[in-house]
């Protein structure tokens, strides 16, 4: 996720916008810049990586301006870089603008601005926002912005200063979080208040289609109707550790309810609904490759191999292609049969995880084409790779990975549309109803984070055993693997992950009275199968966690615990299934008073064998 600071008042903006990035920095980033009114002139410093590098590029090259705005990017469209850092100013350098957000019809008017003569210099979506504020511009820096906002498709905080408007900022909000701050006789522009609270503790919160005039006689507000608006100015009590968490005591908490956007942010752009089409333009697979795709490799590890697992169920399913789906430390070193009409895809958080990169390099010597699925743009992953395809869960801090799986899996889903549309094998109305169904996920995930205190029940039940057990069937045996993953390396209790088809194969052995299991059984195609092994389990006084769908009360009297979510495709009910599995895990560690954000033993991502 991005950050964004602005600032308009008596002070040097230069500190004051470098220290409010500096405690952006927990959001993650892996470029920076700034660009202050000097002399009538916009002056802007931009650099990759951390912000010690701006501060070089400013020490080296000083600026100084009482009006300014400042940035740090985490990298969706184009790599970090300088060139792609933020502020992107428009063809003249009149004016500049920072972005939090996806700007989903970008391409459209990059074209349409090529067309029109303005010269592009980066490769980001936010860019289109400065040309097309130029081309709006005509004497009102606001009114040009207003214009602007009518064109944008996408989600965006915006901030923008200009020199033909000296003592303004003006910005806007719409699906990414942007707050006013109100001080004594200077005001500010922040994605997040720990940017600005040692100036002031007074914010406004913008909501979606507002814009706002900033200037040191104060601000104007201005609704999606573009009339002016009164809003309240809130008084934030909390502590600045506590905001880098947003009030959540962990960042895994914080992670696991950012979820419902982070899916949203990850599909769209890449599906329209009305058309059942796909854009992936990021992976250049030319038609006659995708029809002739003879089998399909996913390598990975740990929550990614889940993901992997998840994926293998739907290309075999659906798209009628041999998949296979390997622990990245085993394929690099059995020898897999591998040719140039073989696709692999590998998933990745990090981009870093060293067995992937072997695997990943091991399939590229074997002449295949690599997918890479990865949240972190311009890793060693992303570069080996054919084609990526970037999950926009935003920087991962907790150790055990929740929003990027469920953004890998949505990533997953995307691919499935694109070949299964692309070999003529889904139709257009089967690839609308997917994708219709995929829109509601986030309102639905929202509805189970919405009744987490359940979960937090169980895990108050639960929290001192010692052994777990989770079963599930087709594409919910992975979320089974995922769940007992989740419990066992932030909890440390000892968790296995069965098909619940497996239970008379050796597990059943394990089931008494200590024993609890928790059983997926939300409504799909082997529904009663696995009643059949709840029931097992019961008979052996096994105790029994269910997970079922909302309106199955006739499952009730099956369980000793049930836990309902929504209804979705089966083929969708991974991201929905996982989520109370994560809440669980992570209650049951809180409460045993483990290091929920770093657990024992393990790092963020495994660059070593
Ligand atoms: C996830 O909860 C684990 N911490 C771990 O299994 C992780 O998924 C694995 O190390 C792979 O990491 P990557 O996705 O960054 O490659």
């Amino acid at each position: 996720m991005c950050g964004i600071v602005g600032y308009i008042g008596k002070k040097d903006a230069v500190s004051i916008l470098i220290d409010g990035l500096k405690r952006l920095e927990y959001r993650g980033y892996d470029s920076a810049g700034i660009a202050v009114l000097q002399d009538g002139q916009i002056k802007l410093r931009r650099s990759a990586g951390k912000l010690a590098n701006l501060e070089d590029t400013v020490k080296k090259n000083p600026l100084a301006g009482i009006v300014g705005i400042g940035h740090t990017r985490w990298a969706t469209h184009g790599k970090p870089s300088e060139e792609n850092a933020h502020p992107h100013t428009d063809c003249t350098g009149d004016l500049v603008v920072v972005h939090n957000g996806i700007i989903e019809n970008y391409h459209l008017l990059k074209k349409q601005l090529l067309k029109e003569g303005h010269i592009f210099k980066s490769e980001t979506d936010t860019e289109v926002v400065a040309h097309l504020l130029e081309k709006h511009y005509q004497g009102d820096l606001h009114k040009a912005l207003r214009e602007t906002l009518k064109e944008l498709a996408g989600s965006y905080a915006l901030g923008v200063i200009s020199r033909k408007d000296p003592a303004t900022i003006v910005a806007a909000r719409n699906g990414s979080p942007l707050i006013l701050g109100v001080g004594e006789g200077e005001y500010f522009i922040a994605s997040d208040a720990p940017a600005i609270l040692q100036h002031t503790r007074k914010v406004i919160y913008l909501d979606d289609g507002d814009s706002a005039r900033l200037t040191v006689a104060g601000i104007i507000i201005y609704d999606k109707a573009g009339q002016e608006i009164k809003k309240k100015v809130n008084v934030i009590t909390w502590d600045p550790i506590k905001t880098e968490k947003a009030g959540f005591k962990h960042f895994m908490l914080k992670e696991i309810f950012e979820q419902p956007q982070v899916i949203l942010d990850t599909f769209r752009g890449r599906v329209m609904p009305e058309e059942g089409e796909i854009f992936l333009e990021e992976v250049q697979l030319e038609p006659d490759y995708v029809q002739n795709i003879n089998k399909i490799f996913v390598v990975a590890c740990g929550t990614s191999y889940h993901a992997g697992l998840v994926g293998k169920y739907l290309f075999e399913d659906y798209l009628r292609i041999p998949s296979e789906v390997d622990m990245a430390s085993e394929f690099r070193y059995r020898n897999p049969i591998i040719d140039c009409q073989t696709l692999v895809i590998v998933i990745s958080q990090s981009g870093e995880t060293a067995d992937t990169l072997a695997g990943l390099r091991e399939a590229k010597t074997k002449g295949s084409k690599i997918l890479s699925i990865c949240n972190v743009v311009g890793s060693t992953i992303t570069r080996a790779a054919d084609g990526t395809i970037y999950t926009h869960a935003g920087p991962e801090i907790g150790v055990a990975s929740t929003k990027a799986f469920t953004a890998q899996l949505t990533a997953l889903y995307i691919i499935l549309l694109y070949l299964g549309r692309r070999r003529g094998i889904m139709s257009k109305e089967e690839a609308q109803t997917i994708i219709e169904k995929m829109m509601h996920i986030p309102s639905q995930v929202e509805k189970i984070l919405a009744t987490a205190g359940e979960i937090i029940k169980i895990a108050q039940d639960f929290f001192k055993k010692t052994d777990f057990l989770y079963l599930g069937r087709n594409v919910n045996y992975p979320i089974a693997l995922e769940g007992a993953l989740k419990l066992k390396e932030i909890s440390y209790i000892h968790a296995e992950g069965y098909p619940a088809g497996e239970m008379k194969h050796g597990p059943i052995a394990l089931i008494d009275e200590n024993m609890p299991v928790l059983a997926i059984a939300t409504k799909c195609k082997t529904y009663e199968k696995i009643l059949s092994n709840i029931e097992e389990v019961k008979a052996r006084a096994g105790i029994v966690i269910i997970l079922a769908t909302e309106g199955d009360e006739s499952i009730k009297k099956k369980a000793d615990y049930v836990f309902f979510v929504p209804e979705t495709l089966e083929i969708l009910s991974p991201l929905l299934n996982v989520i109370p599995l994560q809440l669980l895990a992570y209650h049951i560690a809180e409460r045993r008073g483990c290091d929920v954000d770093q657990p024992r033993n393990l790092a963020k991502s495994v660059t070593v064998e």
